[in-house]
């Protein structure tokens, strides 16, 4: 299948077809992904969580992003790629966006950038962005890099001041130029009024379900992170387990000398070759 283009999904809005969209950072979970048939990868932040080991996104770098996106690439060549401006890749200036934006796109194969929050300093460097040539999608909500201002993971907008600020952030962003808005952590009252609101794709993780696509980070959804599992997250499979199951069986097996023993799994020599090298 050929890989989509912001054509394709703004036709889904208007054909009312839902965008599915899942996280990835590496080159095999990739492949599963763009077989599987998904429309769209975030190569997110969330890497750092996920396959670094760290406990937030604050460490995370360009070149961490870069490595991990063009691998996401290689493992999906068909398909549209979101790569996540780390924390204090944008923040500093127009000049520092647009050009770490650009890494993403040059370097790593990226065919749109995202970027965290929607005040006005934010609307500048996603015009900016824009401006270089490069789509933009915005992500408000519950924005990890601003968890300290937040207070903390948890929803956003549940009262109806704060609902408000989050759709007239959801506008301002999209008249700074996003070409889609990723909406996290939010009731499904606000998801909706944004969706409803909104001329450009609409994309929610634990937004609820009127938005124009869904967002879930892959290793929540298949039991693979269980660090920390929020509510919005529902599990399709349990990999962690089948994975430490096949560790385990493995040590075993090891440990007792049952591999390898059949001929399955061993390189043969024939008999002459093994009496001359004996010999
Ligand atoms: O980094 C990420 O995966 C994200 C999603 C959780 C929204 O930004
Ligand atoms: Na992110």
């Amino acid at each position: 299948m050929a890989k989509k283009t912001i054509n394709d999904f703004n036709q889904m809005v208007d054909n009312g077809e839902k965008i599915v969209y899942l996280t990835a950072y590496d080159y095999l979970t990739a492949k599963m992904e763009e077989k599987a048939g998904v429309d769209m990868i975030l190569v997110g932040d969330s890497l750092g969580m996920v396959s670094l080991g760290y406990d937030t996104t604050f460490p995370v770098t360009m070149d961490d992003m870069i490595r991990h996106c063009s691998a996401v690439r290689r493992g999906a060549p068909n398909t549209f790629i979101v790569g996540d401006m780390p924390y204090m890749s944008y923040q500093t200036s127009n000049e520092q966006a647009i050009a770490n934006a650009g890494r993403f796109i040059k370097e790593a194969g990226a065919d749109c950038i995202k970027l965290e929050g929607g005040g006005p300093m934010i609307a500048e460097r996603i015009k900016a962005i824009q401006q270089a040539g490069i789509l933009v999608m915005g992500h408000i909500g519950l924005t990890p890099q601003l968890m300290g201002q937040i207070g903390g993971y948890r929803a956003q907008g549940r009262s109806s001041a704060a609902a408000m600020k989050i759709v007239n952030e959801a506008k301002a962003v999209e008249a700074a130029g996003a070409f889609s808005i990723l909406v996290e952590g939010i009731p499904t009252a606000v998801g909706k009024a944004i969706t409803e609101r909104a001329g450009i794709p609409i994309l929610g993780i634990g937004a609820g379900s009127y938005t124009h696509g869904q967002l879930l980070i892959y290793a929540d959804m298949v039991g693979l992170y269980d660090n920390f599992t929020p509510k919005f997250v529902k599990k399709y499979a349990n990999v962690g387990e089948v994975l430490t199951k096949a560790f385990k069986e493995y040590t075993e097996e090891v440990r007792k000398g049952q591999f390898p023993v059949d001929s399955e799994h061993t390189y043969g020599m024939n008999e002459t070759e093994v009496k001359e090298f004996l010999a």
